[in-house]
């Protein structure tokens, strides 16, 4: 296999945030995608050990914001390089509340959404959340953060519970 074709896909960056019984969490991922328009339903891809993906799991909604340009290696770096089962990520951070209390970072992020979990796809190490959306708004007119700009501008890398890790990258 030709690795270098799977780095031709394009994608955007986003973090995916849950909570439940007190506990929250948030992760960095490049999976979030639009899958139909009529309801308007969201599909995510996460490793099976994020604590997000076991929130989401136990809490049955989802939120989620595209991440900007103004977002840094340390803000990435909070929400995807480090687990929330020992850390509060949204602690000292500016942040918003989806209507049923999901916490999520606004500030560096272009747009939010939030979904009530429809249906869980296993696929082996990760799991595929597809959630109906039930709020979406605008927050910044910055231009969305691409992969591609984060892997190519920020100089940022991929961890291992990322789909698109590959090794040596
Ligand atoms: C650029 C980038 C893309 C990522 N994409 C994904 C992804 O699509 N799915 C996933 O499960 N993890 C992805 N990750 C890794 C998670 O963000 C990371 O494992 C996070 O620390 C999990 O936090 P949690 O345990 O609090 O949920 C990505 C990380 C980065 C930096």
């Amino acid at each position: 296999m030709d690795e270098q074709a799977l780095y031709q896909m394009t994608y955007g960056l986003y973090v995916v945030c849950a909570a439940h019984g007190g506990e929250k969490s948030g992760c960095v991922v490049n999976t979030l995608q639009q899958v139909t328009a009529q309801p308007v339903k969201l599909a995510v891809t996460v490793n099976k050990e994020n604590y997000t993906t076991e929130l989401i799991g136990r809490a049955k909604r989802f939120a989620a914001v595209a991440l900007d340009q103004r977002a840094d290696l340390l803000q990435i770096g909070r929400f995807g390089f480090r687990t929330g089962r020992d850390f509060d990520k949204f602690e000292g951070i500016e942040t918003g509340k989806d209507q049923s209390g999901i916490p999520y970072p606004t500030g560096c992020a272009c747009a939010f959404y939030s979904c009530r979990l429809m249906d869980t796809v296993d696929l082996g190490t990760h799991l595929m959340f597809i959630g109906e959306v039930e709020q979406a708004e605008r927050l910044s007119e910055e231009p969305p953060l691409t992969y591609a700009y984060y892997r190519t501008v920020i100089k940022g890398k991929t961890p291992k519970n990322a789909p698109s890790y590959h090794e040596g990258q």
